[in-house]
């Protein structure tokens, strides 16, 4: 009876608002948004981006080591908000290196992790909209 009510409640948990698909043009900044709505305690959010079967992490926020920004992100990427709630990224000076999936990740408790995908495209200057 205790393993039907774990997996119910593990069912509920929503993943993280974002949006499935972005567009970035290059040069600019571009926000992947991430709002984590649960009535859980959110341990760590992060951004990682998609390679393959593999990802590499961008950013992570810890309420207790703050944020880091990894590696080659660091100074194109910041939290738009100190909320662990609001996980939202802002991306600069977009390359087309930076197309590609990314997702959102939400470490909670007691429920577990939660995470979504975002889609980024990134549109040359010169296209016209
Ligand atoms: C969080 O709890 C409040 C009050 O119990 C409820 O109204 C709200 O819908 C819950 N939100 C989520 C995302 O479960
Ligand atoms: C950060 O989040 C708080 C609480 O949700 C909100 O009031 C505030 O406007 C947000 N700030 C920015 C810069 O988005
Ligand atoms: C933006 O990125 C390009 C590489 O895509 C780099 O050459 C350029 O220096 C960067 N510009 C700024 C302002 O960081």
């Amino acid at each position: 009876e205790e393993q039907l009510t774990l997996v119910l409640f593990l069912g509920a948990l929503a993943g993280p608002v974002v949006d499935p698909h972005v567009t970035a043009v290059w040069g600019k900044k571009v926000a992947l948004k991430c709002i984590i709505d649960v009535n859980e305690t959110i341990t760590q959010v992060s951004w990682e981006k998609i390679y393959g079967k593999s990802s590499q992490t961008i950013a992570v926020h810890h309420p207790e080591y703050g944020i880091s920004i990894q590696g080659e992100y660091q100074g194109r990427v910041a939290f738009k908000n100190y909320s662990l709630t609001d996980a939202t990224i802002i991306l600069k000076n977009v390359s087309f290196s930076d197309a590609g999936e990314y997702v959102c990740k939400a470490v909670t408790f007691p429920l577990g992790n939660t995470q979504s995908s975002t889609t980024v495209t990134v549109l040359g200057k010169s296209t016209s909209l």
